[in-house]
């Protein structure tokens, strides 16, 4: 949540300072700010909405202006998700120290702001803003008053008295050459150009400038400063331990992978992209000749796995929905014990630790709070971590024993898309690759099920190609108030997942809900105005399917079917129909995503909504 952007170096800040938020703008686009180091003197604009009201501004103002208040070779910006206070130009970052001699950008929270805010105005000191964060800015003001000491040495000493989460970037027009990076629970990448640096919550706003990074650890903090006209890195821990300075990593992404390459919108271009990023996501990993899966990232931890008794997935949001269709096929394939947990929920269960116990922890952006904190408690209960994450280099991909990257390249839509069929597709993966390596899958299983995978990218292609039809029934539901997203088995994380979709992109109340469930209460909902989009493709569920669609035809509700290719008896039941080609029952929720996706993203259009940037929302919930 929230992104933060610095620059310092030789070139003028703001451009970069803003193109780089609008890069970060998926963590949070509630208020924009920025803050540049202007011959000892700052220019700070903070306002309320997303970054394009922040450059507006800017670009508004006069050469004149622009000269006088724009130039500066150190800055720093945020785009802000809102956790303490609205989201307004005041408690909008960057803020500002009471003698406004500091300014400071921070993701994360300070936990134990309102004690030491307390003890501040008992000091004298007076709030602008409602955030913790200016409660930082002065505690760090303080600190370097009483104390004496340099900028970096004060921002230190203040972290100590902190407990909580951040990111900060910090200036003092004191020291005006130098830049302070703190990092603990919130990411921070640290681009290394020629003489320059770019700092940034991750690393798209850098990869234009330069592709050498630094990844800070937890409890780290960086001092950039100028001497003699090069720009120096030094880090050091929150506890004063000098650090050997880091590997420094070469980033893989392009730029063009991060613009929308002729789509209205990134939501639908990577819905678009699917057919590619299922191809990466199984690229060089299937052996068929084997019967098998290849994870290079699990080899060292073989003896383990073969020995796992009970396997435990984390995630939250769409993760944790792909999740519970991993749960099915780990149990089915691999005959593991699985259960599937909210990471929030996990962190802080008091329950006994199986034996010789796993867990999974499913992250797109690989930063997601919860999630992190799960991975946490299971290493501190002795079990073996591993991750599925697409960021690579992120916190999470860095936290767990062993990990598999998605490979398929930024997602930057808030509504997770092509993360989220990769995901799917890596669970099942690894459920084959679990089988066998125990024994409880055999090599012609294995392989059916692996030829099919194969066919997926080809069969994805199919389903965007009726997307016209989608477009149409986008039109026709586009006033409902309510939806059900229905299924069984292992499309019951499906409907939840098509739920999600709808309901955050196009801010109809939707639910997802096992079918069978329905007759247990929800169908009480059920009236002419309600429609339920069933997912019924021909597998062991369908009978069982087709008696739910007529339970809800029975009491005057709307069915949508969801339905395999050739399948006409649901015609003349169904208000609509939705083909997905024919596959393997296991791998049908991932050509269920499909239509799903579409369907909120058409419906988002209709009603208007900004569809890659939902109200509320942010891409990377790094706040619990
Ligand atoms: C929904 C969505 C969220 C994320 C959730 C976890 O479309 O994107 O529900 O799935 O916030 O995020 P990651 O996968 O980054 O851990």
């Amino acid at each position: 949540m929230c992104g933060i952007v610095g620059y310092i170096g030789k070139k003028e800040a703001w451009p970069i300072l803003i193109k780089g938020l609008e890069r970060l703008e998926y963590r949070g686009y509630d208020s924009a700010g920025i803050a540049l180091m202007n011959d000892r003197a700052f220019f700070v604009c903070k306002k309320k909405g997303k970054v394009v009201e922040l450059s507006k501004f800017i670009k508004n103002l006069n050469k004149e202006e622009i000269k006088k208040n724009l130039s500066g070779k150190i800055g720093i910006a945020h785009t802000r998700w809102a956790t303490h206070g609205i989201p307004s130009d005041s408690n909008a970052h960057p803020h500002l120290s009471n003698d406004g001699t500091i300014a400071i950008v921070h993701n994360g929270i300070i936990e134990n702001y309102l004690s030491i805010k307390k003890i501040l105005i008992n000091k004298g000191y007076k709030f602008k803003s409602d955030t913790d964060t200016e409660v930082l800015a002065n505690l760090i003001e303080d600190v370097k008053k009483h104390a004496k000491v340099s900028i970096d040495e004060a921002v230190r000493l203040a972290l100590n008295e902190v407990n909580g989460a951040y990111a900060i970037l910090v200036i003092s027009k004191e020291e005006p050459d130098t830049m302070v990076i703190a990092k603990l629970g919130s990411p921070v990448v640290i681009g290394v150009g020629k003489n320059e640096f770019f700092i940034a919550s991750d690393a798209t706003p850098i990869i234009e400038h330069t592709k050498k990074v630094i990844y800070l650890e937890d409890g780290e903090m960086a001092v950039i400063n100028n001497k003699n006209k090069k720009f120096n890195l030094k880090i050091k821990t929150i506890t004063d331990k000098t650090v050997k300075i880091p590997y420094i990593h070469q980033l893989k992404i392009k730029i063009e992978e991060l613009e929308k390459g002729g789509f209205p919108h990134f939501m639908l271009k990577e819905i678009f992209e699917q057919p590619e990023s299922l191809r990466n996501t199984m690229r060089g990993r299937i052996v068929l000749e084997k019967g098998n899966v290849k994870f290079g990232g699990l080899e060292k931890f073989k003896k383990e796995l073969e020995n796992l008794n009970h396997l435990t997935i984390v995630g939250m949001g769409t993760a944790r929905f792909a999740g519970l269709i991993g749960e099915y096929a780990i149990e089915e394939l691999s005959g593991i014990r699985t259960k599937v947990e909210y990471g929030s929920e996990f962190t802080y269960r008091d329950v006994a630790t199986p034996y010789r116990a796993g867990l999974i922890a499913i992250s797109q952006s690989g930063e997601t709070a919860d999630t992190l904190n799960a991975i946490k408690k299971a290493k501190r209960d002795k079990m073996l971590t591993l991750g599925v994450v697409n960021v690579i280099g992120s916190t999470i991909a860095r936290e767990v024993d062993a990990g598999i990257y998605n490979h398929i390249g930024p997602e930057t839509a808030v509504a997770s898309t092509k993360a989220s069929t990769s995901q799917v597709l890596l669970l099942i993966m690894l459920a084959i690759y679990l089988g066998r390596m125990r024994g409880n899958l055999s090599k012609n299983k294995s392989q059916e099920i692996l030829k099919e995978i194969e066919k997926l990218p080809a069969l994805v292609e199919i389903i965007l190609k009726n997307s016209k039809h989608i477009k149409q029934l986008a039109k026709k539901y586009k006033k409902s108030e309510n939806f059900f997203f229905l299924g069984r088995k292992y499309n019951t994380g499906a409907a939840m997942e098509g739920a999600l979709k709808l309901k955050e992109c196009s801010y109809i109340h939707a639910e997802g809900c096992n079918s069978a469930e329905l007759k247990h209460g929800p169908i009480s909902l059920i009236d002419k105005d309600f429609p339920s989009l069933v997912i019924a493709p021909i597998d062991s569920m369908y009978e069982k399917n087709k008696s739910h669609i007529q339970e809800i035809k029975a009491r005057g509700g709307i069915v949508i079917a969801l339905t395999t290719e050739g399948n006409k008896e649901l015609n003349n039941i169904a208000d609509d129909v939705i083909y997905i080609p024919k596959t393997l029952e296991i791998l049908t929720p991932i050509l269920a995503f499909v239509p799903m996706q579409l369907l909120a993203y058409y419906i988002s259009v209709e009603r208007g909504n900004d569809v890659d940037k939902p109200r509320n929302l942010a891409k990377s919930v790094t706040v619990e």
